[in-house]
């Protein structure tokens, strides 16, 4: 018996990095996935034939979640595939690090679009549906320069505190629903997202994090996991995976 069993999942970003291992962590636990992706098509359709070997159901849902559209037909899909979904997990997000002197409204609108008006859109298009089951969860992935800042990501932090309070809104709102909405926020992970860092930076950053190690992937994706399986009293918080770096 798997602690989701039965359960439907849709994991933004799913193809590589965090989204990956999230997805690994909700399939091996025995739910279906839908596996969102932007340009990873290959990446996304080795994971489907990998959980098919274990007998795990998934879909591959092509698109931009910053966009409305994307969502309206991911909706769809899984609706007219599955009937229901249980976990909505917010994972896909994207860099573009300069700092307020060199930022363009370019860098700036792109990194709200992609991590937080993701959120909104993903929420609005599953809640009537969750809010129907009188069951969901919800897991926006944030991150902890959403608490702390960071120089050169005026950007990115405010997505990723955005997130933690938008959370926590919907959290309140649906509530009465027993629909959770809970925020992960990572420290930093070996991912692609990290490997675009400078060597000397990696030093730095090192330096900082008082357990001395960068978190991987599927740490990250047991939290996710205990927030989607065993969390039914746990909403609007925030859970910090971040090896100290903030506390
Ligand atoms: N790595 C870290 O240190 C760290 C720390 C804190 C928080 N986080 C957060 O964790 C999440 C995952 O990060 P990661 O490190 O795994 O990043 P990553 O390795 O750079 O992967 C980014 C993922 O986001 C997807 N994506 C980007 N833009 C998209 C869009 N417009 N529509 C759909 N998918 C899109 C990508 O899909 P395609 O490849 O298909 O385009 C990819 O799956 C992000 O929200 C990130 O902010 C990461």
């Amino acid at each position: 018996m798997g602690r989701l069993d039965g359960r439907k999942a849709l994991v933004t970003g799913g193809a590589r990095g965090i989204g990956k291992a999230i997805v690994q962590a909700l399939a091996a636990e025995g739910a279906d996935v839908a596996i969102n992706y932007q340009s990873s098509e290959s990446d996304a359709r080795a994971l489907a034939d990998e959980l098919a070997k274990t007998g795990r159901k998934t879909l591959l849902l092509k698109g931009n979640v910053g966009e409305r559209d994307t969502w309206t037909a991911m909706v769809g899909e899984v609706t007219r595939a599955w009937g229901r979904l249980d976990i909505l997990v917010n994972n896909a997000g994207i860099t573009r690090d300069r700092t307020l002197r060199k930022m363009t409204d370019e860098d700036w609108r792109a990194v709200l679009d992609t991590n937080l008006n993701s959120c909104y859109f993903g929420l609005s298009a599953v809640m009537p549906m969750m809010v129907e089951q009188k069951f969901g969860r919800i897991i926006n992935i944030s991150s902890f320069v959403g608490q702390a800042g960071n120089f050169g990501q005026a950007n990115y932090a405010a997505s990723k505190g955005g997130i933690i309070a938008f959370t926590k809104t919907a959290a309140i709102e649906l509530a009465k629903y027993n629909v959770t909405c809970n925020a992960l926020a990572p420290g930093f992970t070996e991912t692609d997202m990290l490997a675009k860092v400078p060597e000397a930076v990696r030093a730095q950053i090192l330096a900082r994090i008082p357990m001395g190690r960068f978190g991987s992937p599927a740490e990250i994706a047991k939290a996710v996991l205990f927030l989607a399986a065993d969390a039914d009293y746990i909403t609007g918080q925030q859970i910090n995976v971040n090896g100290g770096v903030y506390m």
